[in-house]
């Protein structure tokens, strides 16, 4: 798959070529990254990309015309690679939040054109025009969508083949079936950690169940800490499992008797 990125600041691209999960899906070609410096597109000596807004009011607006061009480029560029003609996808806090759900949808697809916007934002025409989607990473405001297409590209680099190491990895994760993950355990078995603002430490084990080698006891313990962290943390996730009907009988039963 192909993310064209339309971007000011191409620098912040450039650690997550070099590390973990993202590089491996770089490297082994699951994801190809292009980065389109908007710059490169602009007039002039100063190559201009923003200007005031009409109407008046603070920041700066990104204008149309650099990205028309940068557009145009990127759709020759996917031309000439046999690629699909990639939907555009623009990062804004009044986009749809991003779900997990979504980054699976994305995963099984060719990719997409994302674009970053800075300053007061982008010039509505070019929106209107051109983008086929607004997707939000939440409901506070950051100074440019660069995270949120990094946060985007590496929620849906790990889902594609070959670049986790252990594709079980992503299926036990928060949210691949709906709900919240169950707490994990390693070594050693028993800590000793002193307690807050004592001299004193506790003994603190592994919860005995992880250690009896009982896979569907192992199973079913999971399933129930699920159960309970998603009921208390994000009940509204409960009744959306609850309504897709996802919650067996022993999963409402083990709800009925949690003190929330
Ligand atoms: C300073 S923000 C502009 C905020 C805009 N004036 C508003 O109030 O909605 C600059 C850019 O950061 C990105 N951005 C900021 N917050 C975001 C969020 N929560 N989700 C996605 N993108 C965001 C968008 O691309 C946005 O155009």
């Amino acid at each position: 798959m192909r993310f064209d990125v339309i971007t000011l600041f191409p620098e912040l691209f450039a650690p997550f070529q070099s590390i973990g999960v993202t590089r491996r899906a770089f490297e082994t070609g699951a994801v190809d990254v292009r980065l389109w410096p908007l710059r490169d597109h602009a007039d002039g000596t100063y190559r201009r990309v923003d200007d005031r807004p009409f109407g008046g009011g603070p920041g700066m607006v990104m204008l149309v015309e650099p990205l028309v061009r940068c557009l145009s480029a990127i759709r020759s560029d996917q031309a000439a690679a046999a690629a699909p003609r990639l939907p555009v996808v623009l990062f804004s806090p009044a986009g749809k939040p991003l779900t997990q759900q979504r980054v699976q949808h994305l995963a099984q697809g060719p990719g997409a054109v994302l674009l970053c916007g800075r300053y007061e934002g982008i010039d509505q025409r070019f929106i209107d025009a051109h983008v086929d989607e607004e997707i939000s990473m939440g409901d506070y405001v950051l100074s440019g969508g660069e995270l949120p297409a990094l946060t985007l590209i590496d929620a849906v680099a790990r889902l594609q083949p070959g670049v986790l190491n252990d594709v079980a990895s992503h299926e036990q994760d928060s949210f691949s079936d709906g709900l919240l993950d169950c707490p994990h355990y390693s070594r050693p078995e028993v800590l000793s950690l002193p307690e807050q603002g004592e001299g004193a430490s506790v003994e603190a084990a592994v919860p005995p169940v992880l250690m009896s080698g009982h896979h569907a006891h192992i199973a079913r313990w999971r399933r129930e800490q699920q159960l309970a962290i998603t009921a208390r943390r994000r009940p509204e996730l409960i009744e959306a499992a609850r309504a897709r009907g996802e919650l067996s009988k022993q999963d409402e039963h083990f709800l009925s008797q949690l003190a929330l």
